[in-house]
């Protein structure tokens, strides 16, 4: 079966029709989708497992992100995310990424970093030269702490020093980097920094602080490129050259403005996120290495930049991407284990490629969005079918009220329960109303 992403009008359709296209598409049983979604996948005697104090569960939607090619392979992505046209977006821009040719991507060994806090270091350099001379015999050390890891492949890879404080505070951070194979790793390195902080502080003559992984794992890095030729970005007002010239320039500005950066990563962050939360990952630690990295030479940063290239846009990205396919929540959250399935991804660094590529996309869709047309025309015409349900428009009402309130400029409950009224007839009661700038009767 050739897998294919490219679904054509699948936003047209209802849920179940697009339940069994994915399952074509995927090769996932249609039945599986459905038992492993309903109600949000979670199940309140699960929930009462995984966290504290529980009381229920809370539903977020789960779409997919279509026309995703990576390093020539299709995959339809899984996507959890509470805000109105990302899913669009992402969507959108791969398909324009598609044109020439798909992400370009690689990943990093998937090695995590523990730190081991050491202080009351009388003499820094000479305790790190000794932490140095038995960087073997620690290695070991911490592979025995994580037998079934090593089994897998994995272990402990590297071992690095950092003097920190002054003479008042002189610490030590001793660094271990463990390659975690398929899983995130937070567990398999915290109990590792644990196991070895004793036989450190004794080689540094120092006492022991923090044994902890650190969320800035810049050892396991992902690297994506696109190249998009200039035809396919045009719209109705702007060239394809004008485009590109206009993301250059939004490019530019969040190189030169830790403001702007700020909200160029959260565009990237609204793709890299929705994956990661659909596959049972952990959002947070993702988010604080991201933003960390974009911050790393002391100045923060976009981790996306855009070039012309001849006439192509060419956009670039880089980030810390910890990201596990085993362990975790993967184990019992059945709508997690089904996310894992539609993109059929063999390893923890493929899916890390997956997610920053739509990462990629939801910057390029913005950034062409703010270069263009402004993005309120977009996330309004999404925002007016969230106006429709609320206003009590089901099925088939939903897109024309949603229709009908943005054509009349006016994306409020009123104007969208005029329009409910009118949509269903002379019989609903008070079958005129005003839109605002147009009146329907
Ligand atoms: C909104 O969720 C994301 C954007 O603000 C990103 C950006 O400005 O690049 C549109």
């Amino acid at each position: 079966m050739t897998r294919t992403s490219r679904l054509p009008g699948f936003y047209k359709v209802s849920v179940e029709e697009r339940r069994a296209l994915v399952s074509e598409a995927t090769g996932a049983d249609e039945d599986e989708i459905v038992r492993s979604l309903e109600g949000g996948g979670l199940d309140e005697e699960t929930a009462d497992k995984f966290v504290e104090n529980v009381i229920g569960t809370y539903g977020l939607p789960y779409g997919v992100a279509l026309n995703v090619r990576v390093n020539g392979s299709d995959h339809v992505v899984p996507m959890v995310v509470e805000e109105p046209s990302v899913v669009a977006a992402a969507s959108n821009a791969a398909r324009m990424v598609r044109e020439g040719g798909g992400f370009t991507a690689e990943a990093d060994a998937p090695l995590m970093t523990a730190q081991v806090q050491l202080t009351h270091v009388r003499d820094r350099a000479a305790a790190k030269e000794r932490i140095l001379a038995s960087t073997r015999a620690l290695l070991e050390l911490a592979d025995g702490a994580i037998p079934g890891l090593v089994e897998r492949g994995g272990g402990a890879r590297d071992l690095e020093v950092r003097e920190l404080g002054s003479d008042e505070d002189a610490m030590l951070a001793v660094h271990v980097y463990v390659d975690c194979r398929d899983a995130m790793g937070a567990n398999l390195v915290n109990g590792m920094a644990e196991r070895i902080a004793p036989n450190l502080a004794e080689i540094a003559s120092a006492r022991v602080g923090l044994r902890i992984l650190s969320n800035l794992c810049d050892r396991r890095c992902v690297r994506i490129v696109c190249r998009v030729p200039a035809k396919v970005l045009a719209t109705e007002e702007m060239s394809g050259d004008e485009v590109i010239d206009g993301i250059v320039n939004a490019s530019r500005f969040a190189e030169l403005d830790p403001y702007r950066a700020a909200t160029h990563n959260k565009g990237i962050m609204n793709g890299i996120d929705a994956v990661v939360i659909a596959t049972g990952n952990d959002w947070r630690a993702v988010e604080a290495g991201a933003h960390a990295f974009a911050a790393r030479d002391g100045q923060y940063r976009p981790l996306a930049t855009w070039r012309r290239e001849g006439d192509h846009l060419v956009g670039r990205l880089e980030l810390p991407l910890a990201l596990g396919t085993v362990g975790g929540t993967l184990r019992v959250h059945p709508a997690a284990r089904l996310s894992l399935r539609l993109l059929a991804v063999t390893n923890a660094q493929e899916l890390a490629t997956i997610a920053a590529s739509v990462g990629l996309a939801s910057n390029l869709a913005a950034l062409r969005a703010l270069a263009t047309c402004g993005i309120q025309r977009g996330h309004m015409a999404l925002h007016a079918r969230s106006v429709a349900l609320a206003a009590g428009a089901t099925g088939d009402e939903v897109e024309r009220v949603a229709t009908m309130i943005v054509e009349a400029r006016n994306i409020t409950l009123e104007a969208a329960q005029n329009a409910l009224r009118v949509v269903r007839g002379p019989a609903a009661e008070g079958a005129s109303g005003t839109l605002g700038e147009v009146t329907l009767d």
